[in-house]
């Protein structure tokens, strides 16, 4: 149907070639008169017969005129059937810029101008939003995406997460966390259909007067971070309305003693307390929610998301640090550290650093003072953390301990940000060096995936900084060999592609993405597993996380793309859930 219309455009541009409808207009006054003649000496039959021929030809003509308009004011009429149409067929048209689109009475129209202008209203051309053109790869996650959907849809609808094998489901926030989640996953993917039903359960469904506490770190960046991305995505009111209720709800986390915020907060009574295992915050959690409470002031004009969120990062830059390192857990009432608590790249410290470099670049590049603590914290992690393995001399970002501050020779596969956020920073002009940085550590995070038998990588991975019989550079405790379907490699893998145009990391992450195909995908979606290291005996854990759709499938699909322009870097800033929000001026 489709590509139909595509061959009748085509036919109507050759056709509006002027020197070859001179050429047929000349030659038949040329040779008038010898035709005249030839007409006369023709027997009787023998002129019915052409007279049937030339009436035949006139019906003919007729027909595919009439035809090609009708296809035209299709064509132009609707961006939409456009784009849906997309879907179906691999088979998509340049799109055509208004003022090329062409229309058989073109000539009349000219003459009304305002007729002119609505015309072009409606020949917008797709947002370069929506890609076009898909490969196989990218099919390939598409249908993953697909598959996951729909056991989501089948057993787990409007809850938090599906858990695929029991067929059954499993509740957190009670926040539909996989949908919203998954939003923008499926509007970059072009899965309309998908992204429709999804907005409907959120116009209708989604509902934050829940009597129960929340944490507000995963709320914001899950919820908060998928609404604001979907709102700037579809420009659809719904998702702003609701982010501007929740938010509203959360920011009574911030009424504690420092203006640091507590861990959890109530949704319905709007009160905040510290979590239920201690008396303090996570760093990262505190420090990982001002890209979306920013946001959410830019788009409303109110500031005070903004302000409360702000002043949590003014305050910790203002708090003593081990040379741009921080320790993992501060105290919400008096706004302190913790001081005997762990300094770490990977769980409860991670996306602090991450968020300093992203806040620089989401504000323009207008606060210095996060430029030069991200830059003193890369510092810090070269003096601190940085180590090598044995025998193949592998880098890798271990952590310090407690209070005696030793260094242990572990990271977290959350640490495997790292090289995603240092690649950005040497786009936006931080120090060369980093890149190197960058390189070695997304080789080595690659490796914990790529040494397994499963193409998976474990959750925490100890590495030899000895020479040891063992000659293994890296070995994997059996309480930490669970898959998660966490992202942050491929996110990694994501930036070092889009940023360098090096093949290497597109194919590294094929392979990661075989190693989810084969071990985790189970026949209603897929499956977290416990055991990394046999592809025998994986031990599934029946549980699909929400971030599988939201981050580690959305960074497979934009690994994959050929147009890397689309989702530049220089146009977004990915929040720490892999939501793409867009970068101010200031
Ligand atoms: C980053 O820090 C280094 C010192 O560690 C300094 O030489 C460099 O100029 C800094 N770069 C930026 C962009 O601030
Ligand atoms: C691409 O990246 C891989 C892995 O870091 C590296 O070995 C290779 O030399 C790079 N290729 C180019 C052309 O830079």
């Amino acid at each position: 149907m489709f590509e139909g219309s595509v061959i009748e455009e085509k036919r109507d541009y050759v056709t509006l070639s002027l020197p070859a409808l001179q050429q047929t207009a000349a030659r038949p006054t040329r040779s008038w008169k010898r035709i005249c003649r030839r007409w006369k000496q023709l027997h009787r039959l023998q002129r019915v017969v052409l007279w049937m021929l030339g009436f035949a030809l006139v019906i003919a003509l007729i027909y595919a005129v009439a035809s090609r308009t009708e296809s035209h004011t299709e064509a132009s009429h609707s961006v939409e059937s456009h784009a849906a149409t997309s879907l179906e067929s691999n088979v998509t048209p340049p799109p055509l810029p208004p003022n090329l689109v062409i229309d058989p009475e073109g000539e009349d129209n000219a003459q009304n101008p305002e007729e002119e202008e609505k015309k072009g209203a409606d020949q917008i051309i797709p947002p370069p939003e929506l890609p076009v053109k898909k490969n196989a790869r990218q099919e390939a996650v598409i249908s993953a995406m697909k598959h996951a959907w729909r056991g989501y849809k089948a057993f787990a609808w409007g809850h938090d997460h599906l858990k695929p094998i029991s067929r059954s489901l499993e509740d957190w926030l009670h926040l539909g966390l996989t949908l919203v989640d998954a939003l923008d996953t499926l509007w970059i993917m072009d899965l309309k259909e998908e992204f429709a039903e999804a907005q409907e359960w959120v116009a209708t469904q989604l509902n934050f007067n829940i009597n129960q506490d929340v944490n507000l770190f995963e709320t914001t960046i899950r919820v908060l971070g998928g609404l604001l991305s979907s709102y700037h995505l579809t420009k659809e009111q719904v998702f702003l309305d609701k982010a501007i209720d929740l938010a509203d709800r959360l920011i009574a986390a911030f009424n504690s003693g420092s203006g640091v915020p507590f861990a959890d907060v109530n949704l319905y009574s709007r009160r905040a307390s510290k979590p239920k295992w201690g008396p303090d915050s996570s760093t990262s959690e505190v420090t990982t929610i001002q890209l979306e409470f920013r946001d959410l002031s830019r788009i409303t004009g109110n500031p005070i998301y903004e302000n409360k969120a702000g002043f949590v990062t003014d305050h910790i830059h203002k708090l003593p640090k081990t040379d741009g390192l921080v320790p993992i857990f501060i105290n919400a009432q008096t706004g302190q550290w913790r001081s005997h608590s762990t300094i770490t790249l990977g769980a409860r410290g991670d996306s602090y650093y991450e968020y300093l470099i992203k806040q620089w670049i989401q504000t323009g590049r207008t606060k210095d003072f996060l430029r030069d603590d991200y830059n003193e914290s890369i510092s810090g992690m070269e003096h601190h953390l940085a180590a090598r393995t044995e025998p193949n001399n592998l880098l890798f970002f271990g952590e310090l301990h407690g209070s005696t501050k030793n260094f242990v020779n572990k990271m977290d596969e959350l640490t495997c940000f790292l090289p995603g956020s240092l690649i950005l920073g040497v786009h936006y002009g931080m120090p060369k060096h980093h890149k190197r940085i960058a390189e070695e550590l997304m080789y080595t995070c690659t490796q914990t995936w790529l040494r397994q038998p499963t193409n998976l990588a474990p959750e925490i991975t100890y590495y030899n900084t000895q020479p040891t019989s063992m000659n293994e550079d890296f070995f994997v405790k059996s309480n930490d060999a669970h898959y998660l379907l966490r992202p942050e490699t491929i996110e990694s893998l994501w930036y070092m592609y889009h940023l360098t145009g090096n093949k290497t990391y597109q194919d590294w992450g094929w392979q990661m993405f075989q190693g989810i195909e084969t071990h985790c995908k189970v026949e209603w979606g897929y499956t977290s597993i416990g055991n990394v290291k046999s592809s025998v005996s994986t031990k599934p854990k029946d549980k699909m996380e929400s971030f599988f759709l939201g981050e580690t499938l959305k960074y497979l699909y934009l690994l994959f793309m050929d147009d890397q322009s689309i989702y530049s870097v220089d146009k977004w800033v990915f929040n720490t859930e892999g939501h793409p929000l867009p970068i101010y001026t200031h």
